[in-house]
């Protein structure tokens, strides 16, 4: 079964077997009837945060869960249920439209919903924690229905506790999102509100189109150029450690976590290491954003791995920083 439409990056790959349901019906009546805990299977919502390194010897499941509901609302906010298989950025439009706040920073991000609260997806000073209420699951192991709150999701910077200890243990099958009525706009990360200010006004609308225009600017279109967005994470390292790096590159972006730990900016420190534009084959470092790899034409997943083991050296010899990658190589 070819999964090259199932990864952003266009890798070519195969599964041996695939299996996609509609309902919750549908996955409950699967797993009753077969005992996937003891095989190899791999839960694929949009497939642009993976990189398919081989053939996948085993079970894909894909959710294909549709649906935005409103489940209940009062003057200031709306909890709103959403299959697994929507598209996120078709819901942000939704929300948009329908004049709820909380997700529109969250613009154009490839994938679907159900996906969303696995890495914790984030952008533009928002993270997309602050505004689930809840996830829908069915347990693999048990076969039950489970609802995990926000705080049982355990969310931290691109992390929650689906690829923690839950890891590849329940498939998602909706998530509930409480959104805003009330605007509490977040508009002073990079050059956004300076962007807004050829808009006139502040709102939701103008909000996404920023975001629209600074992501298609930075970040190469999936359809057009296979990738996965940002292919590591921006690392956290000990405040010490950062503020002796800062001292010697006083240009490096650099953003407080706590009080022992900084963030680094990834895409700043590969192109200081000269990967910027870079190409190894079909495998290549996005012109715009170093922090993003590309699929230039027929690339295979061991060559994408490659170059970022490469860029991985570099970094860790120039500024001893240890990058962690932020896609899932399968
Ligand atoms: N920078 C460079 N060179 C580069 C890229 C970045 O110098 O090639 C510098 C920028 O000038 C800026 C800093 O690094 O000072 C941060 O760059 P940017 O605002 O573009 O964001 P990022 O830290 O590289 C993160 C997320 C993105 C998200 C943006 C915007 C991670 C791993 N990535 O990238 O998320 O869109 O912030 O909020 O946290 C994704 O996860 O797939 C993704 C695209």
């Amino acid at each position: 079964y070819s999964l090259k439409n199932y990864n952003t990056f266009g890798i070519e790959a195969n599964a041996k077997y695939f299996f996609e349901f509609d309902t919750v019906e549908e996955i409950n009546d699967f797993l009753s009837k077969n005992d996937i805990i003891n095989i190899q299977y791999l839960l694929l919502g949009g497939g642009s945060n993976l990189l398919f390194i081989e053939d996948f010897n085993g079970l894909v499941i894909h959710p294909k869960i549709k649906g935005i509901k409103i489940i209940e609302e009062d003057e200031e906010s709306v909890l709103v249920q959403v299959g697994a298989n929507e598209d996120w950025d078709e819901f942000v439009a939704w929300a948009v439209e329908n004049n709820y706040s909380g997700i529109e920073n969250l613009s154009l991000i490839p994938g679907v919903v159900g996906a969303a609260p696995i890495q914790n997806i984030g952008a533009y000073g928002v993270e997309v924690q602050e505004v689930i209420h809840s996830v829908d699951a069915i347990s693999i192991e048990s076969k039950n229905s489970v609802v995990f709150s926000n705080m049982h999701c355990e969310f931290s910077y691109r992390n929650s506790v689906f690829k923690k200890e839950y890891k590849n243990q329940f498939i998602i099958t909706h998530v509930t999102f409480k959104l805003s009525k009330q605007h509490n706009y977040k508009v002073h990360y990079g050059s956004i509100d300076k962007e807004l200010e050829a808009y006139g006004e502040i709102n939701l609308k103008n909000i996404r189109e920023v975001i629209i225009k600074i992501r298609k600017s930075k970040l190469p279109d999936p359809e057009v150029l296979g990738n996965a967005g940002s292919f590591f994470k921006n690392p956290i390292v000990d405040k010490a450690q950062a503020d002796k790096l800062k001292a010697k590159h006083e240009n490096m972006p650099l953003y407080e976590v706590n009080e022992m730990e900084s963030k680094l900016a990834a895409g700043w420190l590969i192109e200081q290491c000269g990967w910027k534009g870079k190409q190894i084959g079909d495998a290549g470092v996005h012109k715009d954003q170093a922090l993003v790899i590309v699929n230039l034409g027929n690339a295979k997943g061991h060559e994408i791995l490659q170059l970022a083991n490469d860029i991985r050296k570099s970094v860790l010899y120039k500024f001893g920083v240890k990058l962690e990658m932020e896609v899932n190589a399968i």
